[in-house]
């Protein structure tokens, strides 16, 4: 595994844990960390694991973009601002599409490029108490690099989107829910424990059937498809699963539910494969 200063990766079974790990900054992300996501992505990718959560060390997730070293103090040499950001859309475009579920584990402040990790990642499990922001506003730009966009598909409602981009108010992690940015709020002191809960019952399930989940939602979304051409793309890919994990939803699990072992509704399958 490769060397880092700026995050922790750890990789146990399907497993991989990424912390963001500048807890004396809030966390705020720095062009080496930037470069430091870029390279673990593609290791965590390469691991081909079932589910990654990305958390913060401290009491931050991510204090935003590192609002000195991105920007105050390459703004005078164009190539090194570009150099310097450059790296950060590299590693959101790849979360965007990470084969892995991605899970944002926001344990604190979360302003800004913060918001828009949380945004781009699959499942949020957030804090109560912790405190969110666009706070782009605050130093006198608009929420950019990306985050409009996670605003835009994640904030369902115009008028709580354009509310929080212009007025730059926090709001909790409880509120977060409400607004779509996050999937679940627990109390802090529970946060660990629900996370592992919600990583737990993903494992039992099959890699290539999560994977294949997130593949059909993101594509009859972004290609905002018609009934019709959803049903087709979803049988499509119904049969590449299917190939995929060698027919195992029907010869392991309907043959189980066919025996009256399990009940679907409730439990999974048991998996007696772990390749898929
Ligand atoms: N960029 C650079 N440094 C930061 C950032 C950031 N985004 N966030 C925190 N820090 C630094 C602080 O300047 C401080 O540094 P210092 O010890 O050298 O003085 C250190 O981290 C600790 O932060 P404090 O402000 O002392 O912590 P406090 O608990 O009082 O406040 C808070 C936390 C509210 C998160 C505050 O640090 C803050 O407002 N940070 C900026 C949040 C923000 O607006 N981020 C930009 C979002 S927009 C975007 O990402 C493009």
């Amino acid at each position: 595994m490769s060397n880092y200063e700026n995050i922790i990766l750890e990789i146990e079974g399907e497993l991989a844990t990424i912390t963001l790990n500048r807890p004396e900054k809030k966390n705020c992300m720095s062009p080496a960390l930037h470069s430091e996501m870029c390279i673990a992505l593609k290791e965590v990718e390469a691991a081909k694991v079932k589910v990654m959560v990305l958390t913060g060390a401290g009491n931050a997730f991510i204090g935003g973009m590192d609002l000195e070293k991105c920007f105050f103090d390459n703004w005078d040499n164009p190539e090194d601002f570009v150099d310097g950001v450059k790296p950060s859309f590299e590693w959101m475009s790849h979360l965007k599409k990470f084969p892995a579920v991605t899970i944002a584990k926001v344990n604190g402040w979360c302003f800004g490029g913060g918001m828009e990790v949380v945004g781009l990642c699959d499942i949020a499990i957030v804090a109560e108490e912790s405190i969110w922001g666009l706070s782009e506003v605050n130093f006198g730009i608009f929420p950019g690099g990306g985050t409009t966009w996670t605003v835009v598909n994640n904030m369902p409602s115009r008028k709580q989107a354009l509310y929080y981009s212009l007025t730059a108010d926090t709001f909790t992690g409880k509120e977060a829910v409400k607004l779509g940015w996050a999937s679940k709020a627990v109390p802090l002191a529970e946060l660990d424990s629900h996370t592992d809960k919600v990583v737990n019952g993903l494992m039992s399930k099959g890699r290539i059937v999560l994977q294949k989940t997130k593949e059909v939602y993101e594509r009859i979304i972004n290609l905002n498809m018609e009934f019709p051409e959803a049903v087709d793309y979803e049988i499509a890919k119904l049969y590449e699963l299917s190939r995929l994990t060698n027919d195992d939803w029907i010869r392991t699990a309907l043959k189980s539910f066919n025996k009256r072992e399990f009940k679907p509704g409730l439990q999974d399958y048991k998996i007696t494969r772990d390749d898929i």
